[in-house]
């Protein structure tokens, strides 16, 4: 009896509660070219992840053209042409943290190439020190050319994701973000688009990563470069966007276990690429193409790390 009624009641109720202002966001941070480089700090520290790796300091980046920027391009690379000697130290690469901090907004990450190879362990994230006190968000991490790109968050023991009934194209592999269990592998979310990652987002001219957080959500997209879904505002960099009209993201992480602000403060944007260590290294022999072990590759072939670098068209933060 009661049914019929109150369906058609919640029907009328939810078309009023529906939002009828869209949220537009305006370009606050616009990072292009030395620009982008400049908004950034070098991080000449051990790699925390034990990887094989060097990261260097700016002055050895530049004179090593580690880092290289013209009007509309910023590379990060790897060196390509030392042979390390076993027992020395890692391969040189660079790790560049914001030096500004953000939290809630979004953020658009034009990238042209990003780093392929055997033993790599490229990364675009956000975080804060401590860690892992403020949370953590991995917007395009893999290893080892891997198919897919995984977006995850890692947070402090009380936040999890639904198995169910999250509204994105991507496939979740833990639910629970909670960095003290499974191996802090966090709450990740599998793109199943190849073109998400490694040699076949190069092939393609890479594309765009954009993530929006809210008090309620953060949310993940992605578009190859030649997507016909890619939102004009997108593509151009435009001075406000509005996600409304992005379409459903490849990521979805929702409030309803996770309290996002409690779990996740002011974030730096982290660009940094290592080898080997504690994910690359750890499962470099389920990968067939990749020969040898991880650092006997690594450091024995130079020229295999060519393709070793990134190439940001630009970073964009709107609030
Ligand atoms: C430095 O790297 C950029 C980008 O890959 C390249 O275009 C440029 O020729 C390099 N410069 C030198 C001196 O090798
Ligand atoms: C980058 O550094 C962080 C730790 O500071 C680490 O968790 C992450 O795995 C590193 N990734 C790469 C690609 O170096
Ligand atoms: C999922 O999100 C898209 C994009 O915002 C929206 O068009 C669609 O209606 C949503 N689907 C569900 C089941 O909520």
């Amino acid at each position: 009896m009661f049914a019929i009624p109150c369906a058609a009641a919640a029907l009328v109720f939810s078309s009023f509660a529906a939002p009828v202002t869209a949220v537009s966001y305006s370009l606050t941070d616009n990072y292009v070219g030395q620009s982008l480089l400049d908004a950034f700090s070098y991080m000449a520290i051990d790699d925390p992840t034990h990887g094989r790796v060097k990261y260097v300091d700016k002055a050895t980046a530049v004179a090593n053209n580690l880092t290289f920027a013209s009007n509309d391009r910023a590379v990060l690379r790897a060196d390509s042409t030392k042979v390390l000697n076993p027992a020395g130290v890692g391969r040189d690469s660079v790790r560049l943290q914001s030096n500004k901090e953000f939290s809630t907004g979004v953020t658009v990450f034009d990238i042209r190439h990003m780093p392929q190879g055997c033993g790599t362990w490229p990364a675009v994230w956000t975080y804060a020190e401590p860690w892992p006190n403020v949370g953590e968000v991995d917007i395009l991490e893999g290893v080892n050319d891997m198919p897919y790109n995984h977006a995850t968050l890692h947070t402090l023991p009380g936040c999890a994701m639904p198995a169910s009934g999250r509204n994105m194209t991507g496939v979740s592999v833990q639910d629970n973000c909670d960095w003290t269990i499974n191996g802090n592998a966090g709450c990740g979310v599998e793109i199943r688009n190849p073109a998400s990652y490694g040699p076949p987002f190069n092939a393609a001219g890479g594309g765009w990563y954009a993530f929006e957080r809210t008090t309620a959500f953060i949310k993940v997209w992605f578009w190859s470069r030649n997507d016909a879904s890619v939102p004009a505002e997108v593509r151009a960099g435009s001075a406000t966007v509005n996600t409304d009209s992005w379409g459903t993201p490849v990521a979805y992480f929702g409030n309803t276990l996770c309290d996002i602000p409690r779990f996740f403060g002011n974030h730096r944007i982290i660009i940094n690429l290592t080898f080997c260590g504690d994910w690359a290294g750890s499962v470099y022999g389920n990968y067939p193409a990749c020969p040898g072990t991880c650092v006997d590759y690594v450091n024995n072939n130079p020229a295999a790390f060519t393709e070793a670098y990134f190439d940001f068209g630009f970073i964009k933060h709107y609030d």
